[in-house]
């Protein structure tokens, strides 16, 4: 393996006390942290860890170090890694591939650097090593026992891949767990990403008209929070059962033509493409402010806003002024890209601790079953869920109901009626 390609290794000690403090909000991870360490599952492993380099990945980076693996990391987005963190892991002495503000060249000699430790197993957040494993290392991808994938964007393609019949090795779709989506996608997703947009712009919620579009697990914790705050929330679905879910939830529906020339801030958090478009842009108010935190930058169509300005500028960090021929200016956070990772922290360690322990205990269930499974896209499995759950409830001192034994008969006979 080369050596660490981070921003600046004196950053190594703020780091690890970041590191720390995030480590005192995730009981879960601990926990598993400590179970790994008796039982080193994953020695043997070799693990590849394409994921937004943060204080909570670190310390899903230890938990993993912690079970017997050896691990490479490399950021899984060019303006998410937090250098800092970067350089603390690369100071422990593992092999580090990630700077915030990588180019497009620089991000995937990133991911192909950490490629070097031939990896037995790959950790996604997006399918970007998957990606080039299959298109670039099928010698490497014979010899995988398995991956995960963190988000929705990555499972999706995954989920192409398999029904192309080119998926080449099992992965587990940890985002799907419902101890990460529910919280992670929901609770994380909502708050960090108001976060972003605060640290961009200091922007005041209350009294502003926000339109999110999506309405899925992050749309609606975004819109909940954005409610929350005092904003007039409305909201763009395509699928009808969700619009129905946003209507009943107390939100307007309509078609983005129609919410375009009364938000003054819009979101996308849809995982698909060219969501916001030119015909969009033509019809928002001066000073409108749109910005993304679905997986990649493609949801706001931004070579189609480079065609419509006449001048660009940087007006602040993470805020880039594009000025219309008519004199309207619109706003474009941090380039596009997933707004709470490139201007905030990104979710909270207490979401991020059942993201994680997902992950760490799907990494154990590849590196004991991964070689007997078939060439698909798995659930967590439902035992890893809810012990998960269990595991958060306890840390947070909360106890269920349990079933009283008439109950349980109850609930699984049908000749029980009134
Ligand atoms: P989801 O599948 O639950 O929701 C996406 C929603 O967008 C669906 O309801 C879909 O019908 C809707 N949609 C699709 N195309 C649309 C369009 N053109 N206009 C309006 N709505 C449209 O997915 P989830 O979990 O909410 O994730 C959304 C995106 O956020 C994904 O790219 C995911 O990878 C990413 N994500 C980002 C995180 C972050 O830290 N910023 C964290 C977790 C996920």
């Amino acid at each position: 393996m080369q050596e660490s390609v981070i921003r600046d290794p004196a950053l190594a000690e703020a780091g690890e006390k970041r590191i720390e403090w995030a480590r005192r909000h995730m009981p879960v991870l601990e926990k598993i942290k400590e179970e790994f360490e008796r039982e080193k599952p994953l020695r043997g492993a070799r693990i590849v860890a394409c994921l937004h380099v943060t204080v909570e990945t670190a310390n899903l980076i230890t938990t993993l170090v912690a079970g017997g693996a050896e691990v490479a990391v490399t950021g899984s987005n060019p303006l998410s890694t937090q250098d800092d963190v970067a350089a603390a892991l690369a100071a422990r002495g593992l092999f580090v591939y990630a700077f915030r503000g990588e180019n497009e060249k620089e991000y995937y000699e990133c991911i192909k650097r950490a490629l070097e430790l031939e990896p037995n197993v790959s950790l996604d957040d997006g399918a970007d090593t998957i990606a080039i494993i299959h298109k670039e290392y099928p010698e490497l991808a014979a010899r995988m026992f398995g991956g995960c994938e963190e988000t929705t964007t990555g499972v999706v393609r995954l989920r192409a891949m398999a029904e192309d019949g080119a998926l080449l090795y099992p992965v587990i779709a940890v985002n799907d767990a419902e101890t990460k989506m529910m919280f992670d996608n929901r609770y994380g997703t909502g708050q960090s990403t108001l976060h972003g947009i605060m640290q961009a712009t200091n922007f005041l919620f209350a009294g502003k008209t926000v339109v999110v579009a999506g309405y899925g697990w992050c749309g609606r914790g975004f819109a909940m929070r954005a409610q929350g705050l005092g904003a007039n929330v409305i909201v763009i679905e395509i699928e009808p059962r969700k619009a129905l879910e946003a209507a009943m939830d107390g939100y307007r529906v309509m078609p983005l033509s129609q919410a375009a020339p009364l938000g003054d801030l819009f979101v996308t958090l849809t995982g698909n493409i060219n969501v916001i478009r030119e015909e969009h842009f033509a019809l928002m108010k001066d000073q409108a402010i749109v910005a993304n935190s679905g997986h990649f930058n493609v949801e706001i169509d931004i070579p189609a806003l480079e065609r419509m300005a006449k001048e660009k500028s940087e007006v602040q960090d993470n805020v880039t002024e594009y000025k219309l021929d008519d004199g309207r200016r619109l706003y474009l956070l941090a380039e596009g890209r997933l707004i709470n990772l490139a201007a905030a922290y990104g979710h909270p360690p207490e979401v991020m601790d059942m993201s994680f322990a997902n992950q760490a205990l799907s990494v154990r269930y590849i590196v004991e079953h991964g070689r007997s499974l078939a060439r698909s896209v798995y659930p967590v499995p439902a035992e890893i869920d809810r012990r998960v759950a269990e595991l958060k409830l306890a840390s947070m001192g909360l106890e269920t109901e349990r079933l009283t034994a008439e109950q349980e008969k109850y609930l699984r006979s049908w000749q029980m009626g009134t």
